[in-house]
């Protein structure tokens, strides 16, 4: 089928409804069928620089492009096709996307050109590498088995960006980061939810996959906050929480609440990764 795969026949274009179908099929390939794009797809082909590649008639591979507070233009949503993926396809289509990112450019020449992905997604990383992307800030990611119990915490509604002076660089919302600037507000508000318990504030954020967020240093009796953090996950379901680096001191304790980094580390490592091009 593929086997003399040509990359002079890809044609990159914006996505159309049309391609629902083909996107669809990409996701059922990547990462064991659970890729958040198809709950992505209502919302990318409504807005703007959702593109795909055509290969002989099919879409093979998407990317989205998305404008962030503060001059960014966050790179989201890269997918190949399982069985297109180590020819060239993801590199033709970043710098195909690096290209019409320089027109956006020109017309505002503060715009950088962002993205966030994990430290173990090697062929990412190259892709993007090679076109100039540089790591720039990270994370820590840790996750926890779900607890049956919920409770509901307090939602706050009314708070201002001072809340995220833990987070003076980039704030992390789920997997999509923004800079800490006052137009970052109205981003976040749309994408998380701050809520407090009777012990500390934190957000839980994120479109593409939610996570929560620690606004201040992890509380004494951290234990008793789960049920409040399983408030926004089904009973049962794993999730992820995002630890600025300078809590590092305080990895013992979440991992004695049960989180764990992703890939066993034994050492703490910057595993979610923001790249940039651009000053
Ligand atoms: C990431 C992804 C888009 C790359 O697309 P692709 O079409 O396979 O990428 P390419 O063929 O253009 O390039 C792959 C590169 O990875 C390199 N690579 C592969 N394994 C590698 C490894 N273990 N270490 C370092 N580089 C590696 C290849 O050598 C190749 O680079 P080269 O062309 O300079 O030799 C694709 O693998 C994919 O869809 N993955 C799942 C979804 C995903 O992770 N998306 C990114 C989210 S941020």
């Amino acid at each position: 089928m593929n086997k003399q795969f040509d990359p002079a026949l890809c044609r990159v274009r914006l996505a159309t409804e049309q391609d629902t179908d083909d996107l669809i099929a990409i996701a059922r390939g990547i990462w064991g069928g659970s890729d958040y794009l198809p709950r992505m797809l209502a919302m990318w082909l409504s807005e703007p620089y959702f593109f795909v590649c055509e290969y002989q008639g099919k879409v093979i591979a998407c990317i989205k492009l998305s404008l962030f507070p503060d001059h960014v233009l966050w790179f989201e949503g890269l997918r190949v096709h399982k069985a297109y993926q180590g020819k060239g396809v993801g590199t033709l289509l970043n710098r195909e996307m690096i290209r019409f990112a320089a027109g956006l450019k020109e017309k505002d020449p503060q715009l950088s050109f962002e993205f966030c992905t994990y430290y173990q997604n090697v062929e990412s990383l190259h892709v993007t590498q090679k076109l100039g992307f540089k790591k720039v800030h990270g994370f820590y990611v840790i996750d926890r088995h779900g607890l049956k119990r919920q409770s509901e915490p307090k939602i706050i509604t009314d708070y201002d960006m001072s809340i995220f002076s833990q987070y003076p660089a980039y704030i992390p919302c789920g997997w999509q980061t923004f800079h800490n600037s006052p137009a970052a507000l109205s981003f976040i508000k749309k994408r998380a939810v701050v809520f407090e318990t009777s012990q500390a504030r934190y957000l839980a954020g994120g479109i593409t996959e939610r996570c929560i967020t620690l606004l201040s240093p992890p509380p004494t009796d951290l234990l008793s906050e789960l049920p409040y953090f399983q408030y926004f996950y089904a009973p049962l379901k794993h999730y992820g929480m995002i630890v600025p680096t300078h809590y590092r001191r305080y990895l013992p304790k979440l991992k004695a609440a049960g989180f764990k980094f992703w890939d066993k580390e034994t050492k703490p490592v910057e595993n979610m990764v923001v790249l940039k091009v651009g000053s």
